[in-house]
C-alpha cells in the first residue's frame, strides 16, 4: 500500500477534526451533569429520532441489532414463525430473526440488491409471519410496494434501516416503513456513535412499551415483568449523536456531491453504478460499483492508496453458523454472484477533492477505460 497516499474507508480522525471542540464541550456537560443513564439526552435523542422517521416513538438501545431483535419479538415475532429477508445484508439482521427464536426465509435480490418480492411471494407459507426489508446501502426500497406486499399476505413488515438514515424516497423517510424500523449509529454508519448505538422506531404504542421493556431487564409498573436484557443508550452516546445530527444534512451533501463524481467517473465503463434519481434520496452510506473485475480493481486501488471494501462477501444462507438452524431459500443465483462483483469504494463526507479524483482515476485505469 502506498505510503504517501492513503484514502481510508472512514475517518474518525477527519471528524474529530472538524466537531472535536463541540463533542468535548458535549461530553464535558453531560459527565458534569452526571446522569449517565436514564439522562434528559436520551429521551431528547428518542424525539430527535421519531420526528425524522415521521414516528411517534423512538426507543434508543445499545445496537442496530439489539434493535432489530426488540423490534421483532415486540411486533410478536417468535418461534414457530418465519421471517422472509433478503440473501444480501449483514449478519446482524438474520441474527436478529434467529434470536427471536424465529426461522429466516431467504430470498434470493433484484437488481436493486434488495429483497425481491416475486421471490418472496413464491416463499410464503402458512408460518410467514413477518418480512425484515433491508435498505441496503442507504438506499430506501419503495416503501409502498413494501407494504403493499406486507398488507396483502398479512404479514408484519420491519425495516432494517440500520444503513439509510436520512434517506427518502417519493416523500417517504426511511424510518417510517412498517411496523417498526430500526436504525444503527455503529461507527461506520452514516451518524456514527462512540461505540455502537441504534434505535426501533414505531407509532405503535404497545411496541414501544415492550421495546422499553426488553432493553430494561423486562422492567415496567415498579416490576420486572418479563425477561429482559440490558441494552440502555448512555446519555453521552446520545448527546455525541445529538451533535452529529446537526451536521448530517452537510455531510449527506457531499457524500451525494461524491457520489455524483464517482457515476460520472464510471457510468461509461465497464460496471455499474448505483441509480442516482432525484427521487431517491440515497444517503450513499456505502457507494457500491458492480464489475466483472472487482478483485483486479481492488488490487488496483489497494496498491495506490486506496481502502476499498466488500459488502458483502458471504450470502446470508451460506453463513457457517446457519448449518445448526433450521430455514428456507429461494435461491436464483443473483446474491451469490454479487458476492464476487460488489466493491465499496470510500465515500465518507471527509475525503478531499483531490482523493476522490485519484480514486476515480486509479479505478479507470485498473478498468482500462
Ligand atoms: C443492514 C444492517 N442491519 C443491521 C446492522 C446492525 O447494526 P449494529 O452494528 O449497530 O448492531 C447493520 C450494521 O452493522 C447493518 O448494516
Amino acid at each position: 500500500m502506498s505510503e504517501l497516499f492513503h484514502v481510508p474507508f472512514v475517518s474518525a480522525d477527519r471528524e474529530f477534526e472538524e466537531i472535536g471542540q463541540e463533542l468535548l464541550a458535549t461530553i464535558e456537560s453531560v459527565l458534569r451533569g452526571g446522569q449517565i443513564l436514564n439522562g434528559e439526552p436520551v429521551y431528547q435523542l428518542e424525539n430527535a429520532l421519531a420526528v425524522l422517521g415521521g414516528r411517534k416513538y423512538g426507543r434508543v438501545v445499545n445496537s442496530g441489532t439489539d434493535a432489530l431483535y426488540f423490534a421483532l419479538v415486540a411486533a410478536g415475532v417468535g418461534e414457530g414463525d418465519e421471517v422472509l429477508l433478503g440473501d444480501l445484508s449483514f449478519v446482524a439482521t438474520v441474527d436478529a430473526i434467529l434470536r427471536a427464536g424465529a426461522t429466516p426465509v431467504f430470498v434470493d435480490v433484484d437488481d436493486d440488491c434488495t429483497v425481491d418480492l416475486d421471490l418472496a411471494a413464491e416463499a410464503l407459507g402458512p408460518r410467514t409471519k413477518a418480512l425484515v426489508a433491508v435498505q441496503l446501502y442507504g438506499r430506501m426500497t419503495d416503501p409502498y410496494l413494501l407494504e403493499r406486499f406486507a398488507r396483502e399476505n398479512g404479514l408484519l413488515l420491519i425495516e432494517d434501516a440500520a444503513q439509510s438514515l436520512g434517506a427518502a424516497v417519493s416523500g417517504r423517510r426511511s424510518g417510517s416503513v412498517g411496523v417498526a424500523s430500526c436504525h444503527s449509529f455503529d461507527p461506520m454508519k452514516v451518524i456514527p456513535a462512540p461505540g455502537t448505538g441504534g434505535v426501533v422506531l414505531t407509532d405503535d404504542p404497545d411496541i414501544a412499551e415492550r421495546v422499553e421493556q426488553l432493553r430494561r431487564w423486562g422492567f415496567s409498573g415498579g416490576d420486572f415483568v418479563r425477561l429482559g436484557h440490558n441494552s440502555q443508550m448512555s446519555s453521552l452516546t446520545a448527546a455525541v449523536i445529538q451533535v452529529k445530527l446537526k451536521h448530517e444534512e452537510r455531510w449527506l451533501k457531499r457524500r451525494r456531491t461524491i457520489a455524483s463524481t464517482y457515476s460520472a467517473g464510471f457510468d461509461d465503463g465497464p460496471c455499474r453504478v448505483p441509480e442516482h434519481g432525484e427521487l431517491r434520496e440515497n444517503v450513499y452510506h456505502k457507494y457500491v460499483l458492480r464489475t466483472s473485475r472487482r478483485d483486479a480493481l481492488a488490487a488496483a486501488l489497494r496498491a495506490a492508496g486506496i481502502e476499498t471494501h466488500v459488502h458483502y462477501p458471504y450470502v446470508l444462507h451460506e453463513l457457517p453458523f446457519m448449518e445448526r438452524y433450521p430455514n428456507r431459500l429461494i435461491d436464483r443465483g443473483r446474491a451469490k454472484r454479487l458476492t464476487k462483483e460488489v466493491i465499496s469504494l470510500p465515500i465518507h463526507p471527509f475525503l478531499t477533492d483531490q482523493e476522490v479524483d485519484r480514486v476515480v482515476t486509479t479505478a479507470r485505469k485498473a478498468l482500462d477505460v
